[in-house]
Order: structure tokens, then C-alpha cells, then sequence
């Protein structure tokens, strides 16, 4: 089965992606930055905007962020263009493609926010393979499933519905296989939880290959 996607961008992408959604996730994303210990090259999938890229760039000998987006790339290239960070560089394609060339544990660590929840189910077991390829150890944060229904999980809802029907048929499906655990599950790889976050409707995890 082909699972490879190819570059799009959707309506929020980029600039409007940035004025809301890193906005609300910038606590998230320093969260994440704050777990990862100083190290030689890290690999930030589905990037988005770079918030995150940023972030990691104090951490990091090299910071990577690779993306299907182009208006995401094209922005993140943009901030990237007006600052002073030579280790941080975009890369635009899919991720179980577009790095095939590198080595196994090329990267010390990936970190995969708000990412499988998203994407067709089909797809989640070959990027966490190739993640887990790529990097020894992957830190995934997503929704939890089942995401419980308190306040957090009513607006986590409302921003998948808004998304639009495709982004949310993904987000029930990712609830339906169980979240990272189920996806880790279904690629044969271990998931340890790290920490729930953003009242425990998120989970922090390492995922990694059993060997
Ligand atoms: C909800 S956004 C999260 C962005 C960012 N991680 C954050 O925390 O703000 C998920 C992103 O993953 C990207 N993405 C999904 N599947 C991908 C793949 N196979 N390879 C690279 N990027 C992917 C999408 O284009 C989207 O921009």
C-alpha cells in the first residue's frame, strides 16, 4: 500500500497558523523543549511553523524540522531568514520519504507533536517506523485516547472539528487505534508514558524499537 503524502497546504497553514494555534501551544512546545537534554542533532517532525524549532536550537548542536507543508515551510523559512540560528533548517516532504538517505539513529532524538492524531491511519504505522528508524528515541506528545471531556478536551474538539471533517475523521480514527500507544502498538514499538499534560487530555511518551 502507498502511504507516502504529498506536499499541501491547507487554509490555516503558515501565518494563521502562527498568530493562533503557536500561540496557544507555546507553553506546550516549551514543555517539550524543557524534557529534551542537551545533545548533537535532533529532528522535529511535522514542524509546522518552527515554534518548536526554536526552542530546541539552545539544546542542539543541530536542529532539523521536516514538514508537508509548504505555506508552514515557507513561513518558518521567512523567521528563519530574519534571525540568527545556523543550526536550524526546514526540510519540505514527507517523513517517511524525504530523509531515506540518512542512517539508522542519524538523529539522537525526534520529537513528533500533535502529529499522528491528524494524519490517515494508514500512515501512522509507517512513520513511526521510519521516526524510529531515523532516531533511537522518538518523544511523542498527543491526544490522549480516549480524551477525556472536561474543559480541555471540549476546546481540543472544537479546534479538530474547525480543522474540518477530514482532520476530524482522522482525529476519531486516532482515537479508535488508541492514540500513540496504539499506533507505537501496531508498529511493533514500545511506548513508555513520560507525563499527561494539558489536563490529561495530552500524554507525554518516548517511543522507541523494542531492540
Ligand atoms: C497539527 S500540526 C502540528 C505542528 C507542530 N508540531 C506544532 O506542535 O505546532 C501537524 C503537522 O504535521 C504535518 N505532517 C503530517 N504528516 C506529516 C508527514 N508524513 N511528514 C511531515 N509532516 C507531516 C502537517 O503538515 C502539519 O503541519
Amino acid at each position: 500500500m502507498r502511504t507516502e503524502r504529498r506536499p499541501r497546504s491547507r487554509f490555516y497553514d503558515g501565518r494563521p497558523y502562527a498568530a493562533t494555534l503557536d500561540r496557544l501551544l507555546g507553553r506546550l512546545h516549551q514543555l517539550v523543549a524543557d524534557a529534551v537534554e542537551p545533545t548533537r542533532r535532533v529532528l522535529d517532525v511535522g514542524c509546522g511553523t518552527g515554534d518548536l524549532l526554536w526552542r530546541l536550537a539552545p539544546k542542539a548542536d543541530e536542529v532539523v524540522g521536516i514538514e508537508l507543508s509548504p505555506a508552514m515551510v515557507d513561513f518558518g523559512n521567512e523567521r528563519l531568514a530574519a534571525s540568527a540560528l545556523p543550526n536550524v533548517s526546514f526540510v519540505l516532504g514527507d517523513v517517511t520519504r524525504a530523509l531515506a538517505d540518512l542512517p539508522e539513529d542519524h538523529f539522537d532524538l525526534a520529537t513528533v507533536v500533535l502529529v499522528l492524531h491528524e494524519m490517515p491511519t494508514e500512515a501512522q504505522v509507517p512513520v513511526l517506523n521510519e521516526v524510529a528508524r531515523l532516531a533511537r528515541q522518538v518523544l511523542c506528545v498527543d491526544f490522549r485516547a480516549p480524551m477525556p471531556w472536561n474543559g480541555a478536551g471540549l476546546r481540543n474538539r472544537f479546534f479538530e472539528l474547525a480543522a474540518g471533517l477530514e482532520h476530524f475523521q482522522a482525529f476519531r480514527a486516532f482515537q479508535h487505534v488508541g492514540g500513540v500507544p496504539g499506533a507505537a502498538r501496531e508498529a511493533g514499538l514500545v511506548y513508555e508514558l513520560i507525563r499527561p499534560v494539558d489536563a490529561k487530555t495530552m500524554d507525554m511518551g518516548l517511543v522507541r524499537r523494542s531492540i
